[in-house]
């Protein structure tokens, strides 16, 4: 699958995204080692706290359906200059996928590369223990 037909799956799953307290709607496209395709969206509820970015849906997906080896993640917002994950997905993204290349998107064109050990240097991991 191409980079962009990644984009575009980010993208269409952003508009699922259930975010009625920040209105921040994110989407996410997980490509697996073999070119599966898992999507997630931000989704909140009334804790605040317990809310789940798209990234971890994605991830999430994709491991409950077996996925282990991940070379692609594709970050959707429609800021002027899209948002990377937060700590706390770039933390498992390193554990659970590795050095994946990171590629943020809007729906206006703009489209940025990123290796995830740029994003996140110096993880704790299995190796630190
Ligand atoms: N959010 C994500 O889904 N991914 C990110 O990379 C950053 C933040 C969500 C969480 C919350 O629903 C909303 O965006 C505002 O933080």
């Amino acid at each position: 699958m191409s980079v962009e037909e990644l984009v575009q799956a980010a993208l269409r799953a952003r508009e699922n995204a259930l975010a009625p307290y920040s209105n921040f709607k994110v989407g996410a496209a997980l490509e697996t080692a073999g070119g599966k395709v898992f999507t997630g969206c931000n989704v909140e509820n009334a804790t605040y706290g317990l809310t789940v970015c798209a990234e971890r849906v994605a991830l999430w997906k994709a491991i409950s359906e077996g996925e282990r080896k991940f070379q692609r993640m594709v970050v959707a917002t429609a800021t002027e200059h899209p948002g990377t994950p937060c700590g706390a997905c770039r933390q498992l993204m390193w554990e659970f996928c590795g050095d994946i290349e990171v590629i943020l998107a809007n729906p206006q064109g703009f489209r940025e590369n990123h290796r995830l050990s740029n994003l996140y240097p110096r993880p704790f991991d299995e190796k630190s223990l």
